[in-house]
């Protein structure tokens, strides 16, 4: 998914740090997009333009090609999750044109580079790499051939390309700014007090600034030391020009309208800190008990969307909860809420497969999408298609304007902060409450809930930052020992049923992903129609059961499993009787605090976000990059 950032002081400003070191400490914040291979390009103060880029993560790469001795104005930076052409140096960015004037960080996916290459290369450009991203620099250069200015050359550049794409340019023949331009792909602008920034996302530049300006889909522009120019490319949207016209052409039909940011500059409240590790030795772990936090202050920020929202649903028959990983997790979660609570028809749909039900989708219907990033393309595309189709479309995202709640008609902003961990945990727990909150105040709404109910059962979710912070203290330690026999296992199952079935789905993700243990959840009364027929001696089986009613229908799995003398570990609520009979039936036995299970996931996967964390540590993973995995989505 790649990360990028770019930063522009003037040429007479001397910073404490140097640029190279301050380009590397950024991507650092940006890692989780992708750490395959990195690299930077900058404008030295004697005018050289200088690119250093490897194979291989920041740290190790920026020890051997000294990015902290490098000084300048004016640099690009860029930490890439391959898409196109596997890691290596050459794939590496930025990327460059023939006369190594013109240097290009790129994350998204260009998809009519192959024409674009061959075409440049009919012209006498050589490629040095397999990306589709190279082509962006040679554009460049063959535009400013034709006498254009570098902005325009930039922005003809960008006309042509179709696709996602956020992308950074410096160019030695304007030397004081970079270019910028955004389409799908995430990028914010930072306005700092002597420098200016533009990055993927919003750590990279949080220890100099935290007022930024979130770009929006189709914007160009630039920055220089002082100054942040944006405009609205008119034909420069993606796949509106074709190669196949002259470049001349293209040129002459280069249209943008400048784009006013008055009301646009936001000041963010996260704070530097939020994206340190603070003396935890993974982000994940730092996340994992951030979470009783979180959900206070998603819990104190939410009440005014939520009536919002809930005033707009209050008519609508049938709702469809979207997204992707975890966030169809917690959707999953929402439609059973919707559903229970509320009494409104309500499922849940994977993202990528919402294309499939949309043709019985009208007026009357809702979507709730939910992203903790707002970016997820095929979140993003559930949405505009439930749009057009006259849905009305609600988003729960975790980041403040990005694409999906701009494209939503209603949103509501969980308040965890920035998560920089790959694994999500802390946006999960935000999710289930705030669609927990949801849920009361339709329910209340429509008459289903009486103001008694509703204020015990809101007065039962603000008890939840204490519950949780009890559940890690009291588990932690026995996270870990169950993680030590976890090492050793090559396949697990998760089961339970209810709201124990997305938290089973949710921790088999997660052991899956940062563990790299085979993983599956199943309905309980699913594994009896197959999936238990891989059951043998010591093989891991995870139940869960949010309330004594889950409970009991998950016990003669439990026993079913016994029988075959499974690992069984149970996480249920603390009631004598299920306890008594766990102890019995069971290897390991977790039991919380019993709770409204309409309230209660958020304090029940708890358990398992330990598991998963303890387990990768100890099989010698990092947990905060696990391979193969960027934390933002933006390619379908
Ligand atoms: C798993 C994880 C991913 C994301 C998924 C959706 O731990 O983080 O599965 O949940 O990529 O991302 P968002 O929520 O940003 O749409």
């Amino acid at each position: 998914m790649c990360g990028i950032i770019g930063v522009v002081a003037s040429a007479e400003f001397k910073r404490e740090r140097r640029l190279g070191t301050l380009i590397k400490q950024a991507l650092k914040h940006l890692e989780y997009r992708g750490y395959d291979s990195v690299g930077f390009a900058i404008i030295t103060y004697d005018g050289r333009l200088v690119v250093r880029k490897s194979r291989g993560m920041i740290d190790a790469v920026s020890v051997k090609l000294g990015f902290d001795e490098l000084d300048g104005y004016i640099g690009i930076g860029h930490t890439r999750w391959a898409t196109h052409g596997p890691p290596s140096d050459s794939n590496a960015h930025p990327h460059i044109d023939c006369r190594g004037r013109v240097a290009v960080v790129h994350n998204g996916i260009i998809e009519n580079y192959m024409e674009l290459k061959n075409y440049l290369m009919e012209r006498g450009h050589s490629f040095s790499s397999e990306t589709d991203s190279e082509v962006i620099p040679h554009l460049i250069e063959e535009f400013k051939k034709l006498g254009a200015s570098p902005y325009d050359a930039f922005k003809a550049a960008v006309s042509v390309l179709k696709g996602a794409y956020a992308l950074a340019a410096i160019d030695l023949d304007s030397p004081d700014r970079i270019f910028f331009a955004r389409s799908t792909s995430p990028l914010v602008v930072g306005i700092g007090s002597s420098e200016n920034y533009v990055a993927s996302d919003i750590p990279a530049f949080l220890e100099y600034t935290r007022n930024v300006v979130v770009l929006r889909d189709g914007e160009v522009g630039y920055i220089t030391s002082d100054e942040v120019h944006v405009e609205k490319l008119i034909c420069g949207r993606a796949g509106h020009s074709e190669v196949s016209s002259e470049l001349q052409v293209v040129l002459n039909a280069l249209e943008a309208v400048p784009v006013d940011l008055r009301n646009r500059v936001r000041e963010i409240d996260w704070t530097p800190e939020m994206a340190m590790r603070g003396g935890y030795p993974h982000f994940m772990l730092k996340e994992i008990h951030e979470q009783p936090q979180a959900v206070s202050s998603t819990l104190a920020g939410v009440a005014s969307e939520v009536r919002q929202v809930a005033e707009h649903l209050k008519g609508v028959e049938r709702v469809i909860v979207v997204g992707a990983g975890t966030s169809y997790h917690a959707s999953y979660i929402g439609a059973l809420l919707l559903s229970n609570v509320a009494g409104v028809w309500s499922i849940p749909i994977i993202s990528s497969e919402m294309r499939w039900y949309l043709r019985s989708l009208g007026e009357g219907d809702a979507v709730i999408a939910v992203s903790q990033s707002g970016e997820t393309i095929d979140t993003l595309l559930a949405v505009r298609e439930a749009k057009k189709l006259g849905v009305l479309t609600v988003s729960l995202s975790n980041v403040v304007d990005s694409a999906i709640p701009r494209e939503s008609d209603l949103v509501i902003y969980t308040r965890a902060g920035p998560e920089i961990g790959v694994a999500a945990t802390k946006t999960f727990t935000t999710q289930v409450v705030a669609l927990a909150y949801l849920a009361a105040e339709l329910a209340r709404v429509k008459g289903f809930m009486n103001s008694g109910e509703f204020t015990k059962y809101v007065a039962e979710l603000r008890r939840l930052p204490e519950i949780i912070a009890g559940v890690i203290a009291q588990y932690e330690a026995k996270a870990r020992r169950i993680a030590k026999n976890m090492v050793n296992k090559k396949s697990a199952f998760y089961l339970g049923r209810g709201y124990g079935l997305p938290i089973s789905m949710e921790g088999a993700l997660k052991l899956k992903e940062i563990a790299y243990i085979h993983a599956e959840a199943y309905p309980a009364g699913e594994s009896k129609h197959g999936p238990i027929a891989l059951v043998e001696e010591d093989f891991p089986v995870i139940f869960t059961a949010l309330s004594d009613e889950e409970y009991g229908l998950i016990k003669s799995n439990i026993e079913e499993m016994r029988a075959r003398y499974a690992w069984v570990i149970a996480v249920v609520p603390k009631i004598n009787n299920v306890v008594g009979e766990v102890l019995k039936l069971a290897s390991e036995c977790i039991p919380l605090p019993p709770l409204n299970p309409a309230v209660a996931p958020a304090a029940y996967i708890i358990p398992h976000q330990l598991i998963a964390y303890y387990t990768a540590v100890f099989k010698g993973h990092d947990p905060d990059k696990p391979r193969n995995l960027a934390k933002t989505v933006t390619v379908y």
